[in-house]
């Protein structure tokens, strides 16, 4: 059954006169035995078994048709060759048919064991994606170090924001019950790049870095080292004293230093490749250094000399915003990290999310991009769905997060997009990570929804390559997953790139933001004004009243476009030049306001969300149409998540709208009918 298991590695048998095409090029497979040439191998002989129909016999001599994999130093094949490797880096991959005393091969060659695995898959996606490999040559490296999925879960089996059912890691059963999805979870991984996962929920308790719990997460990492993924945890700042008696976690405290210094050397000893800590410390109630009147580089900086021996390194979270500070909380941030540049050691990477306030449909990029050129700034993306329609609505993120990778910081001139901040090209840094929290969960699909296993996916291929284009990506993912059918793969990839401008419509137009209900962050809640804390409160953000809405961010409001480059803020700072879709988060305008289609501010609020809902509406159609092409059970899913979608979309329309109805007073555009 097609029940979305096999995500985009389906490896279905492909029409006869495919195969023949393909056959000729895949009769055996030349490989070391080492673990990551043997996930290579076998995931080749497991593609290639789906795809023909036969197996691909693993050989020791070169034949036609072999598929020769290795890196110079262990297959002499790979060595004589001599092929421009240099250039590749550790994980970098080159692919090129040759030929071999007199053989027609193709070769997967790198420097190490786990290029070629990558290459392996790219290889498996070449056919996957219905093109060639008899004239191949093709070699690709990653641009970006460290790619992370970040678990919200839970020791006990919940997920935080995860919306695909429990944990995927069974941490009752863990060390001896190794499950079979742990592999399948790293070959997924693999496929598109990623090299390391943080296990456990950044909100993280101490009981995870307890022996029991070390010796667990030592399974799981036995289970994922085959495909070149790095375990990480999420560390508890107090953990000194809730593990180890001491009276304080005070970061400058040498008993609280060696305490972290013994307990990292501990981890090492169970799991060699440990990849490091992932800290989220003074924030929402989280413990930190700031406890103890230290800065966030004191703590940070003391885990990272725990690790460094080790070569592992600390990811240390920017998420932070305090019930101390009235100003702007989307200023927080930067007021808090950006005069602390410089003072991260060599191995602190400090995580931003992509946007200041908190994985909004739409924000502007954090001004902490490239304002500290000292420092390691990695990204922050988020996979699952908290605040874009969690697993029901169809939403492809990726248009979102290339929003974000190409803006312009101007920090060095022209070009200094996010993209070159976080890949290290624009300061020179060879440390560099993005990170996306997983939409990962217990469910038969694992996302929650078909769709969103392409937000997962593209995550993964962003990180690999932060300048690839989302359309290019939702166009290899559709055609993995579901048919290279032109007549199923154009009007697929239209509906994911428009849908999250349909999302951001009917959720928060105009840069609307924060206006979902409250807790579970699921349907309208733009009237929500009673929650303790005033940043948490939806009113806070659209300041809606008889005069007009949104946030003046100017200098005339919180200024909070002066952390931002003078060039970059420029482009915010005039609403009647700017991008309107970013124009409420910077702007508080009067009612009658003229946008630039010369509607007033009113009436094309109002003509925003319906023209979100209406996007449901033309979504609901295209995959009526579709159905010719897709198996039933995928079929009928999609189609229930967008009756659902449909629904709430007006639902998010009709509730906002008759609230700011209640502040401006006016009636609903010409040929608008009240909500019914
Ligand atoms: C959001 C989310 C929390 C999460 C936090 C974080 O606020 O709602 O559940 O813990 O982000 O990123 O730390």
């Amino acid at each position: 059954a097609e029940d979305g298991y096999d995500l985009w590695l389906r490896y279905r048998p492909l029409p006869v006169a495919q195969a023949q095409i393909y056959a000729p090029h895949l009769t055996s497979v030349v490989a070391g035995d080492r673990p990551m040439l043997s996930a290579a191998r076998s995931e080749l002989q497991r593609g290639v078994s789906g795809f023909l129909g036969h197996d691909l016999p693993a050989a020791t001599s070169i034949g036609d048709g072999a598929l020769v994999i290795g890196t110079p130093a262990e297959q002499p094949a790979i060595k004589a060759l001599n092929l421009p490797l240099s250039g590749l880096g550790e994980e970098g991959y080159l692919i090129r048919s040759v030929t071999v005393d007199g053989h027609k091969v193709t070769v997967i060659a790198a420097n190490s064991d786990r290029g070629v695995l990558y290459g392996a898959f790219r290889l498996l996606r070449q056919i996957q994606t219905g093109q060639g490999i008899d004239k191949l040559d093709m070699a690709d490296a990653p641009k970006i170090r460290v790619r992370l999925l970040n678990h919200w879960d839970n020791l006990d089996g919940s997920v935080e924001r995860g919306y695909a059912g429990a944990s995927i890691w069974d941490w009752w059963r863990l060390p001896d019950l190794k499950d079979q999805r742990y592999t399948d979870y790293a070959r997924a991984n693999a496929s598109i790049g990623i090299n390391g996962t943080v296990v456990n929920n950044v909100n993280a308790k101490a009981l995870s870095l307890t022996a029991p719990y070390i010796a667990k997460t030592a399974a799981l990492a036995d289970s994922l080292r085959p495909y070149g993924i790095k375990i990480y945890l999420s560390a508890r700042f107090s953990s000194p004293i809730e593990l180890g008696g001491l009276k304080t976690a005070d970061p400058l405290d040498p008993a609280v230093r060696a305490w972290w210094r013994a307990k990292t050397d501990e981890i090492y000893k169970a799991i060699p490749d440990f990849g490091g800590f992932l800290v989220k410390a003074n924030s929402e109630g989280q413990p930190g250094p700031g406890d103890y009147h230290r800065s966030h580089a004191d703590g940070a900086n003391m885990l990272a000399e725990a690790l460094a021996p080790h070569g592992g390194i600390v990811m240390w979270r920017a998420f932070v915003y305090s019930e101390h500070d009235a100003s702007d909380r989307a200023k927080q941030a930067y007021n808090e990290f950006h005069p602390l540049d410089g003072q991260f050691a060599d191995n602190v990477l400090v995580q931003i999310k992509n946007g200041p306030i908190d994985f909004q449909p739409r924000e502007p990029f954090s001004p902490l991009f490239g304002a500290m050129p000292k420092t390691r700034e990695m990204m922050e993306f988020q996979i699952t769905k908290e605040y874009t329609g969690q697993a029901t609505h169809l939403v492809y993120l990726a248009p979102l997060f290339e929003e974000t990778l190409k803006a312009d910081t101007f920090v060095r001139g022209a070009g200094s997009t996010v993209a070159r901040v976080i890949d290290g090209s624009l300061e020179k840094h060879a440390l560099t990570g993005m990170a996306g929290v997983a939409n990962i969960g217990a469910n038969r699909n694992w996302t929650g929804s078909d769709f969103d296993q392409a937000n997962w996916y593209a995550f993964g291929r962003l990180a690999w390559n932060p300048d690839a284009s989302s359309r290019d990506i939702a166009t290899d993912w559709v055609r993995m997953t579901f048919s290279g059918d032109p007549a199923f793969v154009t009007p697929v990839v239209d509906m994911m790139m428009n849908s999250r401008e349909a999302m951001a419509d009917y959720m928060t137009p105009l840069g609307l933001h924060h206006q979902m209900a409250t807790g579970h962050h699921y349907g309208p809640g733009p009237w929500v004004h009673e929650l303790a804390r005033p940043e948490w409160n939806p009113v806070y953000y659209n300041k809606a009243d008889a005069g007009g809405i949104g946030f003046d961010r100017t200098k005339t409001g919180s200024d909070a476009l002066a952390q931002y480059n003078p060039r970059a803020a420029k482009i915010w700072s005039d609403p009647r030049k700017m991008d309107e879709r970013y124009l409420l988060w910077f702007h508080h305008l009067p009612w009658d306001y003229r946008l630039q289609d010369g509607h007033t501010l009113w009436d094309g609020l109002v003509m925003r969300y319906q023209s979100g809902v209406d996007q449901t509406g033309v979504m609901q159609i295209t995959w009526t149409g579709l159905a010719p092409y897709v198996d039933a059970q995928r079929f009928a899913a999609v189609s229930q998540n967008l009756t659902i979608q449909r629904r709430e979309a007006k639902w998010w329309r009709d509730a906002s709208i008759s609230y700011f109805q209640s502040k401006s007073g006016l009636p609903l555009p010409a040929g608008y009918t009240a909500p019914a």
